[in-house]
């Protein structure tokens, strides 16, 4: 067990010890070692103007760059990592890298408050080359907030990086970091703590299952920490004390999605950027909605447990996996059982998993879903929780509708799904107007609330429309999806 964590700054490494848990890297940044570049906005994930670059070599080997939101990371989350700010991204000799120059040539920033955030962004995907195509560019920068410049110039600066040569620099600062990455590799648990504090705040990082699953079952009452992107806000925004907290991240076996006989079982470390292209590739809407899911950078920190994890009713996940049949599995030492997603989630915060059990997986089935659609309403386009989330999966044989699965988010205390809505559609012919009598069911099945995202008759008459519109969308009745934007990489097809 070791009582410090070791990390890659900037090509530099760092081991550090005797600090509270909940530190963020970006107090680290700018406090303690003064590197400023990184700023704050919201210190919610929101901005992106504290975004950061972590390397990390992929279960291949191959070192993938992700940016991340470094206000709602803990320090403890970088063990083996590799950091790169923007302090470090010159050629040493004050010439400015590629990912700088293009946003001064094309004049794409004014106050500047926003701008290192948004190099650091295009600064990933350069490295990974990957993200900065014109289908892409609108996602690779939808996690960065610019108030004054305007979007164009920062997008025309990320579409002419395309196909840049990489300079000599570069190449000598990624060999670098790869032989620093592979030199501070180990399998110890990290245990982190600010012992003689008064207010203590331990972090721990397991480096096996079985590590994990001990101290979990020993303490329950620690917070478990995968992403980070809800718990990350309890420190920062709520300024909640959590004495022990217990990382999921560095378990290797956790960072894993695997097919087992007829399901697709996804750990509990598993990001939502790691699982988006498995998942679009089965499930085209799946995707098309993980592509709206926060931004980049908080797809790349959060997971898709730690989503079903906290039972929000307004996760977006949760209305898909229900209507796919998803199983939620839960273990606590070594008693391990699986429920139905739509059992797991009892009433608002009450999820049901007892002392001592975590989510250790998911597990989706691969069986075909011809007719499964998925529709999120929000406010924006990009990087908006939902007010309205449907996801609708029907079977049908001869013409006839024989079973149904229509879950919604945002419309009661849990994800839930529409039973009398959809014992309305089964036995029914597959016709548009089968789609219209089982909407006005919608009513017996939400009382809805109105809250600032949406008031309970929006969200009703909304939630009606889109089954209406499910019906429509698969029966062929009208065209009822907007056009799709350019920027759609992953499927090439259709808007919400
Ligand atoms: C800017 C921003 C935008 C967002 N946009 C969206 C969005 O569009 N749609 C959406 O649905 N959500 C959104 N979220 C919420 C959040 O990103 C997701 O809920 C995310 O999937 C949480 O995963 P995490 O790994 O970061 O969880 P964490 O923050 O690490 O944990 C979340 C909760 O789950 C618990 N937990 C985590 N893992 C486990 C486990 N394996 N077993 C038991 N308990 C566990 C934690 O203790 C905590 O209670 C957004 C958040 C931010 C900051
Ligand atoms: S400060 Fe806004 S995302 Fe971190
Ligand atoms: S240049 Fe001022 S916020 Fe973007």
């Amino acid at each position: 067990m070791r009582d410090y964590v070791t990390f890659i700054l900037n090509n530099e490494v760092q081991t550090l010890s005797g600090f509270a848990g909940d530190t963020t890297l970006l107090a680290w940044l700018r406090r303690t070692r003064r590197l400023t570049g990184s700023k704050e906005g919201c210190g919610e994930g929101d901005c992106g103007a504290c975004t950061v670059v972590l390397a990390r070599p992929d279960a291949d080997g191959r070192i993938v760059w992700r940016p991340v939101n470094a206000c709602i990371l803990f320090m403890g989350m970088l063990e083996g990592a590799s950091v790169t700010t923007i302090e470090a991204l010159s050629d040493g000799a004050g010439g400015l890298h590629p990912c700088q120059q293009v946003m001064v040539d094309y004049h794409a920033s004014q106050c500047g408050f926003c701008t290192p955030g948004f190099v650091m962004s295009l600064f990933a995907a350069w490295c990974n080359g990957d993200g900065l195509e014109a289908t892409a560019i609108d996602d690779t920068l939808a996690g960065n907030l610019c108030r004054c410049t305007g979007y164009r110039p920062i997008v025309d600066a990320g579409l002419s990086l395309v196909g840049s040569d990489l300079p000599a620099f570069e190449l000598a600062r990624r060999q670098t970091e790869a032989e620093l990455m592979a030199e501070i590799a180990h399998d110890e648990t990290v245990r982190l703590s600010d012992e003689g504090a008064a207010r203590k705040v331990a972090f721990v990082a397991p480096a096996s299952a079985k590590d994990f699953t001990e101290f979990y079952a020993h303490n329950p009452d620690a917070t478990i920490v995968s992403g980070a992107t809800d718990v990350g806000l309890w420190v920062t925004k709520q300024q909640r004390h959590l004495p022990v907290m217990l990382w999921t991240g560095r378990v290797a076996g956790f960072k894993e999605t695997v097919e087992i006989d007829d399901h697709l079982r996804i750990g509990p470390a598993v990001t939502h950027q790691q699982a988006m292209s498995d998942l679009a590739a089965r499930w085209l809407d799946f995707g098309e909605v993980m592509r709206r899911f926060g931004s980049l950078q908080v797809r790349s920190s959060g997971t898709i447990c730690g989503n079903i994890a906290n039972g929000s009713p307004i996760g977006d996940l949760a209305p898909m996996l229900i209507a796919l049949s998803t199983e939620v599995e839960l273990t606590a030492g070594i008693k391990m059982r699986r429920l139905p997603l739509e059992a797991f989630f009892r009433d608002y915060g009450v999820q049901d998993r007892q002392t001592g059990e975590f989510v250790s997986a998911i597990l989706l089935p691969l069986a075909p879903a011809k007719h499964f659609r998925c529709y999120k309403i929000s406010k924006r386009f990009d990087q908006d929780i939902s007010a309205v989330m449907g996801a609708f999966k029907i079977t049908v044989a001869d013409n006839v509708i024989i079973s149904a699965r229509l879950a919604f988010g945002g419309m009661a205390a849990t994800p839930k799904r529409a039973t009398h809505a959809e014992v309305a559609l089964q036995g029914a012919p597959f016709t548009e107007s089968s789609f219209r009598a089982a909407a006005a069911h919608v009513a017996d099945d939400f009382t809805p609330i109105s809250d600032m995202r949406a008031s309970a008759a929006y969200r009703l008459q909304v939630a009606r429309n889109l089954v209406v519109k499910y019906g429509l969308d698969l029966t062929g009745a009208g065209s009822v999806r907007l056009a799709g934007r350019s920027g759609l990489s992953l499927t090439g097809v259709r808007g919400m």
